[in-house]
């Protein structure tokens, strides 16, 4: 079920009401008012950042970097690990000094999905004006208004069956592009409190993800990233018979787009039709699959619904059917009753795939998973070691593969300037290359051989 954002009538009275307010600050002070987000976690945090943006842009708010100047500052957070939760809590704390001037604070995102966060919010930090989930953020409008006159918010929906669609977004790159295409998670690895904060799988309508799409290749975007917890299992639910490599197909029509990337893949959802799909003229050769381990026994634990035979399987296919992809993972250490022989089975899998980089993480216990219930007997330190370890092999890796690239040539999508007359682009298995280069470059494809090789990145000069 969608719902258009104009249609909420409460929240765009709310929008004109603020815009009122912000208009006349404005006039009295001749700038601002100022917000400031702080994004934790992953890619779709930093996508509904984008829209949270707009809409306060929409209000009148102008974007500061520097939080002392803020009118409003927003922390949209991540719940993925426990360290990512501390530091929400400790910057929540840092801002206590800053509220003695008119300041709002706003807590959103994955965290506040949790009850235990809500209640330690309300306990400890009650100079937080707005807190709101996951499910309802584009509604910041009415949080907001509600906050300007002097009243207190919490509002977090357990979970929502409806799609909120033409939010407006200012996105941190015009070039290469975010889109949502699914929201939320049916999997329930065992570790994992996505499927609490993020709610149920739940597909946005081809032709609305095509619109956007459309709309932005004529504002100069020429690569998007699509975004969901687990695309390949895009289109369950939806009327029309229509799924991932199908919605691939229809996307690679566009005209003027160059590059179609996704992230993240389940293993046991990548069907051969994705890997047909994945030669389609503008796919990107790379591809993010999450193994998590490297042993079947602790894959079983974890609720992977794969064995290491199955996902090597479909790492080969996927070489076969492309042998210059790019390849990058995400890799737990420590999961609880994970032996030794786990341990070696995971390292010695990355040595057999030869990553082009991974995520890695220590496992954290997440209140509410099935995991958490599960007895772990190893202690911080071993569990340090044994990450130190597989670390060390996956960077001997990546490192030996990275200076391998010296010399090679590579086409790169020019999408920013990160310094004077240096720019910075990907190849299409998703290196990121900087060299020097001009304006004109913006939005282009350009041919770049590597010069420099570092340990984790790369240097080259445009080919003329
Ligand atoms: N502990 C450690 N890592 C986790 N991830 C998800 N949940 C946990 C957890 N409890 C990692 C997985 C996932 C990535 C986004 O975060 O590797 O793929
Ligand atoms: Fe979490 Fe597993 Fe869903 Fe990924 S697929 S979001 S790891 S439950």
């Amino acid at each position: 079920m969608k719902i258009l954002f104009t249609e909420d009538r409460k929240n765009q009275a709310a929008i004109e009401k603020v815009a009122k307010l912000s208009n006349s600050i404005y006039s009295q002070k001749g700038e601002g008012p100022f917000y400031h987000i702080h994004t934790f976690g992953c890619q779709m945090n930093d996508h509904d950042s984008e829209r949270m943006a707009a809409l306060l842009e929409l209000m009148g708010y102008e974007y500061t970097e520097d939080e002392t100047r803020a009118s409003l500052i927003l922390l949209n957070t991540c719940a993925i690990r426990e360290h990512a939760e501390e530091r929400v809590y400790g910057f929540i704390g840092r801002l206590k000094s800053l509220k003695e001037n008119d300041l709002i604070i706003g807590v959103c995102g994955c965290m506040v999905q949790q009850k235990h966060v809500l209640d330690k919010i309300k306990k400890s930090y009650p100079y937080v004006d707005m807190v709101f989930g996951t499910h309802n953020y584009y509604q910041l409008p009415i949080y907001l208004l509600k906050a300007l006159e002097g009243e207190k918010s919490i509002s977090v929906l357990e979970d929502s069956p409806r799609i909120v669609e033409e939010l407006p977004a200012i996105r941190a790159s015009k070039i290469s592009a975010f889109v949502n295409i699914m929201e939320g998670c049916n999997n329930f690895c065992t570790y994992c409190v996505v499927p609490y904060t993020r709610g149920r799988e739940k597909s946005r309508l081809p032709e609305d993800i095509i619109k956007e799409v459309k709309g932005l290749v004529e504002e100069g975007t020429r690569e998007i990233t699509l975004l969901g917890q687990n695309v390949n299992s895009y289109g369950r639910g939806l009327e029309e018979e229509v799924d991932f490599p199908e919605l691939l197909n229809r996307l690679n029509e566009i005209e003027c787009l160059y590059r179609i990337r996704f992230m993240t893949s389940h293993p046991k959802d990548l069907s051969d039709r994705l890997i047909e799909a994945m030669k389609l003229e503008k796919m990107a050769p790379s591809f993010h699959l999450p193994v998590q381990s490297g042993s079947t026994r602790v894959l079983k634990m974890m609720n992977r619904k794969y064995t290491r035979e199955d996902y090597l399987d479909k790492v080969y296919k996927l070489r076969q059917a492309l042998p210059h992809i790019g390849l990058t993972t995400d890799i737990i250490v420590g999961f609880p009753g994970e032996e030794l022989e786990d341990l070696e089975a995971t390292i010695s899998l990355i040595e057999e795939v030869g990553y082009d980089s991974a995520f890695t993480f220590i496992y954290s216990k997440r209140l509410g998973t099935p995991a958490a219930g599960y007895e772990d007997k190893l202690d911080y330190e071993e569990k340090h070691r044994r990450f130190d370890r597989m670390l060390g092999k996956l960077n001997e890796i990546v490192i030996e593969k990275n200076h391998s690239r010296l010399g090679q040539v590579f086409e790169v999508l020019v999408e920013e300037e990160t310094e004077a007359g240096i720019y910075q682009g990907r190849t299409p298995q998703g290196f990121l290359v900087r060299f020097p280069g001009s304006r004109e470059d913006l939005g282009q494809l350009r041919d770049v051989k590597i010069t420099r090789t570092k340990n984790f990145s790369l240097e080259g000069e445009i080919c003329h």
